[in-house]
């Protein structure tokens, strides 16, 4: 009963907290990981490679701004080709190349690129054999720009199993992992922005669809479970369970990017 008159009956510090949140910076934008390549100097005839960039499209805002030639590599067939379309309709030079292609084991040679772009596809492989393929191929000045997605201390027990299941989710996604594989591939962080969940607030913030769209959506999943599951089978729904939860993990804290740009040491 006394917690219930502190809180009900006007003891909760609201302005404190609110204060708090009303004074705090705003949440940082989407499109930082594009501003870390101006800290490195990009121009034209450099070569960048977009790892796991499926279609490339976030490339090609680079070649736009920077007249580099693109490499985009992904193991998906359908990615690529509906790229190279794109990429032919707007009339983009240097015309990227689309490259079928594990990152992994990257069909590239040594020394021969100046930046590679991996946009959240890190819990998609084995960051040790996906940093020493950095490694191999970057040239001796060029740089790793980084967008990396990880389960914080909050995703917790069967959640954190729910994430495994529903995701293809690789050791890509535990923080620890990364930084030893990217030590042991001899590269070494210049520099490390921690945004947690910032550019998802903003998004919020800015009224985005998705977001909206994907609570909703897992609303109707999880009052649907039963109709879905026995439609689809538990590991496709697992999927989509993930998929629609995405967003609402970052707003949580439960998944926090953190964006690096690395170097060789
Ligand atoms: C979540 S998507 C991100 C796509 C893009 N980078 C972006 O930010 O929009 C992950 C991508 O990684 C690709 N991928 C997964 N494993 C890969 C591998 N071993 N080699 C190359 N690409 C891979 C997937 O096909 C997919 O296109």
């Amino acid at each position: 009963m006394r917690r219930s008159l502190e809180i009900f009956g006007g003891g909760a510090p609201d302005d404190i907290v609110y204060g708090i949140l009303e004074k705090a910076p705003p949440p940082r934008e989407r499109g930082l990981m594009a501003k870390l390549v101006e800290s490195i100097g990009l121009g034209a005839g450099d070569i960048v490679l977009d790892a796991g960039g499926y279609s490339g499209h976030h490339g090609f805002e680079l070649v736009k701004r920077f007249g580099c030639q693109l490499v985009v590599m992904d193991i998906v067939e359908d990615g690529l080709r509906g790229g190279r379309n794109q990429a032919l309709e707007m009339g983009l030079q240097p015309l990227p190349m689309f490259v079928r292609g594990d990152v992994q084991a990257m069909p590239l040679r040594d020394s021969s690129i100046d930046l590679i772009w991996a946009c959240d596809m890190l819990g998609c492989v084995e960051p040790d054999a996906f940093f020493r393929e950095c490694s191999r191929v970057l040239r001796t000045a060029g740089r790793v720009i980084v967008q990396a997605v990880y389960m914080t201390e909050r995703l917790e027990g069967a959640e954190r199993q729910r994430f495994f299941d529903g995701n293809p989710s690789s050791p890509g996604s535990e923080r620890e992992l990364v930084e030893s594989a990217i030590d042991a591939a001899g590269l070494s962080v210049v520099q490390a922005e921690d945004v947690g969940s910032e550019e998802w607030e903003h998004r919020l913030q800015q009224g985005e669809q998705r977001i909206r769209e994907d609570l909703l959506t897992l609303s109707r999943l999880l009052r649907h479970e039963d109709e879905v599951r026995s439609a689809v089978g538990d590991k496709w729904f697992q999927h989509y369970l993930a998929r629609h939860e995405w967003a609402s993990h970052f707003l949580h804290g439960k998944l926090g990017t953190v964006l690096y740009v690395l170097g060789r040491r």
